[in-house]
């Protein structure tokens, strides 16, 4: 196992999110937690990043416990992290976006900006263009852009396909089997299991902190009534 996250608790306050949460993603596989609004998708990636540190269970990176470390250490060991609200720097342009986490990450690899533009060709038209001018899908990619300049071993993407339009989706689909093509592991958390289908192998359903549900994809969603009581379409 690439990661392997065990009997995970984690809160914001005085009550625990997160309900002994245990993952597994396999090196070259791309996994995706499913699961509606509040399920715990996001804490739980965020747990994993040190962001809402685990307060017990442990979570296993390539062989190395790295529960309880600071977020920047966990990205330096190799993981890749896109929150939900992207976070880009709008006062620098896409390309000094892109090479500022190189120079800061320090961790050379097959990605650079020529390979991320060569991913998101729209993005190379805009290179010199400020992050505030991009619309939200581009803002997206250019948010995955930055995380592979760190050259992730695992990368992880909170709800991708959330607020883009349908040829914005497409694109974003594309690109995540590029990445998988090119070495990198994927754990996505979405609510959109048409999208997660068509990028994920397996994955796993949370409700109320726990999960409730994990399996290949297209058996979960054939199965009619799992799809009905806890995802969306
Ligand atoms: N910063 C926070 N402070 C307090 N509680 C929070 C915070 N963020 C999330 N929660 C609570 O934690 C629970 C899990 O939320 P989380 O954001 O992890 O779910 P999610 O599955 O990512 O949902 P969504 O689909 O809305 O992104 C929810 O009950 C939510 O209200
Ligand atoms: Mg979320």
């Amino acid at each position: 196992m690439i990661l392997a996250v065990r009997d995970l608790v984690t809160g914001y306050g005085v009550g625990a999110v997160i309900h002994g949460v245990s993952v597994d993603v396999a090196a070259a596989e791309v996994v995706c937690l499913l699961g509606r609004n509040g399920a715990g998708k996001s804490t739980t990636l965020r747990s994993i990043m040190g962001l809402t540190p685990p307060r017990s269970g442990t979570v296993e990176f390539t062989g190395m416990r790295i529960e309880g470390r600071q977020s920047f250490e966990i990205a330096r060991l190799g993981i890749g992290y896109v929150p939900d609200d992207r976070r880009i720097f709008v006062d620098l342009t896409i390309e000094e976006n892109l090479d500022i986490v190189r120079r800061v990450m320090r961790r050379d690899g097959h990605w650079t900006l020529e390979r991320v533009f060569q991913l998101f060709p729209a993005l190379a038209e805009l290179r010199r263009k400020s992050g505030s001018g991009l619309s939200g899908g581009e803002q997206k990619m250019l948010a995955i852009g930055r995380a592979l300049m760190g050259n992730p071993a695992l990368l992880i993407l909170d709800e991708p396909s959330e607020g883009l339009s349908p040829l914005m989706v497409r694109t974003l689909i594309e690109a995540i089997h590029r990445i998988r093509e090119d070495g990198v592991t994927l754990l996505i958390a979405d609510q959109n299991v048409k999208f997660a289908r068509r990028v994920a192998d397996r994955g796993y359903i949370m409700e109320k902190g726990t999960i409730r549900y994990s399996g290949a994809l297209e058996a979960l969603w054939a199965n009619e009534d799992i799809v009905r009581r806890y995802l969306a379409l």
